[in-house]
């Protein structure tokens, strides 16, 4: 399995950083997609040196739609320069988060572009936050075309909102909302997203998924949201997982894991 998105940040796990990795993996987990958001641009720091600590973590850097408003010119070339650093595998999360609109909506569009085109002028995939916002979010990607494409992270949409997306060759990740019971909509568009389209995450340590929910999520909790999107497409988990982990090793261009095969 591969953790497509999580937030391994000293702020959230610190000491216990090692021991959260060493669960996962012991079931199974071979990759972490690391997304360093938020902070200035200490978590994209973090997230760039934790990968280069360790095989296998990769790391994505961005501005979060929530800082949008808050983030300097400094550090939009601090993190110019991070992204192309070793092992820097995309850019994000960015987007649009019109729920809780913490920077205005036209700074967020805006930031989002900038994200986009420092996404093109890397060559890597744009990962992207979208909450209440998927007609703006569309348009954005339609208009600035990231070449590498991307993923539409901890996806919240339906099927019509997941058609747009994939129309415009992004990828679909699927968290522990998939196990809400109020997912409903999440749940048809996991069903209905073609096999090799789809990704799955935790974005821990937020959305712990049943039954952990509630409580700080992990990336070992990945095996909960791989066994739901299993059930919903009547597969079994381990051609999911199959499916899935070779879905995110090709979007963020990973190298293939020489353990995966042990795993099996
Ligand atoms: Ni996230």
């Amino acid at each position: 399995m591969i953790d497509s998105h999580c937030h391994l940040d000293d702020a959230y796990f610190a000491a216990e950083r090692s021991a959260v990795l060493d669960r996962a993996r012991q079931i199974g987990v071979t990759a972490f997609v690391c997304v360093g958001v938020g902070r200035g641009t200490a978590a994209a720091e973090e997230a760039v040196a934790l990968a280069a600590r360790e095989p296998d973590i990769f790391a994505t850097v961005g501005v979060h739609p929530h800082d949008a408003a808050v983030t300097t010119e400094a550090q939009w070339a601090e993190l110019d320069r991070l992204a192309r650093a070793p092992r820097v595998v995309g850019v994000g999360e960015t987007g649009l988060d019109y729920h809780y609109e913490h920077s205005p909506r036209d700074v967020q569009q805006l930031a989002y572009r900038r994200s986009i085109a420092l996404a093109r002028a890397t060559g890597l995939p744009v990962v992207s936050h979208v909450r209440d916002a998927h007609l703006d979010a569309a348009a954005i990607l339609a208009a600035e075309a990231p070449a590498a494409g991307g993923v539409i992270h901890c996806f919240t949409g339906g099927v019509a909102e997941a058609r747009a997306y994939l129309d415009l060759g992004h990828y679909l990740s699927f968290s522990g909302i998939l196990t809400f019971k109020n997912a409903g909509n999440v749940r048809e568009a996991a069903a209905f997203a073609p096999l090799d389209r789809i990704l799955v995450e935790t974005d821990a340590p937020y959305l712990a998924p049943i039954p952990h929910r509630g409580g700080r999520n992990e990336p070992a909790f990945i095996a909960e949201t791989l066994g739901t999107l299993a059930g919903l497409r009547g597969l079994p988990a381990a051609e999911i997982d199959r499916a899935t982990s070779e879905n995110t090793r090709r979007v963020f261009r990973l190298p293939n894991a020489a353990d995966s095969a042990a795993r099996d």
